[in-house]
């Protein structure tokens, strides 16, 4: 079985390039990857060498170069985690969300139709669901919570969940999407609340909470992610969605404070900013469908997944230490400088 996993050099692609070349160990991996300020090529160092692995360095939109790649390997699968990620970031620029987000599944899409597949996988978000009240601990997002976004990058990744059951409905594509809620864990980038917490705390450089530091996310180990999405490739119906999460909603205070805890740092880091415009104020994933369904439960408990992301991020000062002298730089200028 080959299988083609797109944004492999980032967060999410990588761990899941190293649990499915672990659990099947027969199958090939190809990893296309445009390589964008997210992708980072020494994360996949420990499976370059390996016969079942190849990574292309290539944007799925471009057409031509996509189609080229499904001529030469035949894929049987494709699970699709290529994507612009960073909500900050889509407020900055919207551009390049459409760009990827969307147009890139097209071409993806269009591959799969031309070339045959047996499945394409869509990787998408709970973010399409919009956000739930504070004050109503009972309402969760369902399968059938109407899609309502906040973000451009919500909305990108919504309107590609919309063209993949387009595609699945008119031209009859075996494709399944999953929405997750957020991920934490090993070579997750310094933009993101957790990694970036862990790292500033680490330099005594002060935390930035957004707004009062209220916000609820609902925190799902990386290798959870991982685990569902190949059940979904093994067991799920075609054209179906199915919704990723774990039951640990935390606020970004109590987060903040609890690295703050773990790396004996003082609480006097943390640092009021201005909010994000138009922030989601709480996330919550029903995830009753794939337990049903699929006998997906999550494993890592955040009391053990927090404590194994931190003594990642400190085993791997050099991994985290090299994005923060490039374009990171600029980047947390431009966000952080005048907040
Ligand atoms: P990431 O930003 O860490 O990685 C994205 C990867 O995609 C990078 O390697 C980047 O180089 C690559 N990429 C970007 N544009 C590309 C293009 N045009 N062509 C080819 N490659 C391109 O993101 P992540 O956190 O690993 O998220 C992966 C997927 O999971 C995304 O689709 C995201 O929407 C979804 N998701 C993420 C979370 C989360 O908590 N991080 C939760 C739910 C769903
Ligand atoms: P993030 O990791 O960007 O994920 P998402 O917005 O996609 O859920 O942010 C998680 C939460 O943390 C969100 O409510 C915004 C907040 N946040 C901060 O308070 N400070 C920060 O520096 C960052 C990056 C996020």
């Amino acid at each position: 079985m080959t299988v083609f996993v797109t944004g492999g050099a980032g967060f999410i692609g990588s761990n899941f390039i190293f649990y499915m070349l672990d659990k099947y160990p027969d199958s090939r991996i190809v990893c296309l990857d445009k390589l964008t300020y997210a992708g980072n090529l020494t994360t996949l160092a420990p499976v370059m060498k390996n016969p079942n692995f190849r990574f292309v360095k290539v944007d799925i939109c471009r057409r031509d170069a996509v189609f080229q790649l499904f001529r030469e390997e035949q894929p049987d699968v494709v699970v699709n985690f290529a994507a612009e990620s960073h909500v900050d970031r889509s407020i900055e620029s919207p551009e390049v969300f459409l760009q990827t987000n969307v147009l890139g599944t097209q071409v993806l899409m269009d591959a799969c139709r031309e070339y045959g597949i047996r499945r394409y996988h869509q990787v998408s978000t709970d973010e399409v669901y919009g956000d739930l009240p504070l004050d109503r601990p009972d309402l969760f997002f369902t399968e059938q919570t109407p899609i309502h976004t906040s973000s451009p990058y919500s909305a990108s990744k919504a309107a590609a969940d919309l063209l993949v059951q387009a595609y699945h409905r008119t031209y009859g594509l075996p494709a399944t999407i999953s929405r997750c809620s957020n991920n934490y864990g090993p070579y997750h980038f310094p933009e993101k609340l957790i990694p970036l917490m862990i790292v500033n705390a680490l330099n005594d450089k002060p935390l930035p909470v957004y707004g009062q530091g209220l916000n609820v996310r609902d925190w799902l180990y990386v290798e959870d992610h991982c685990k569902a999405i190949d059940l979904i490739l093994e067991k799920g119906r075609e054209g179906e969605v199915y919704n990723i999460g774990g039951h640990n909603e935390m606020r970004n205070i109590d987060i903040v404070r609890l690295i703050c805890r773990k790396l004996g740092k003082p609480e006097s880091l943390i640092t009021y900013v201005t909010d994000r415009k138009g922030h989601d104020m709480r996330y919550a994933i029903d995830p009753a469908k794939i337990h049903r369904e699929l006998g997906w439960l999550p494993e890592t408990k955040f009391a053990d997944g927090i404590d194994k992301t931190i003594a990642w991020y400190l085993e791997n000062r050099r991994w985290w230490q090299t994005i923060l002298s490039g374009e990171y730089q600029d980047y947390y200028r431009r966000m952080y400088g005048n907040r």
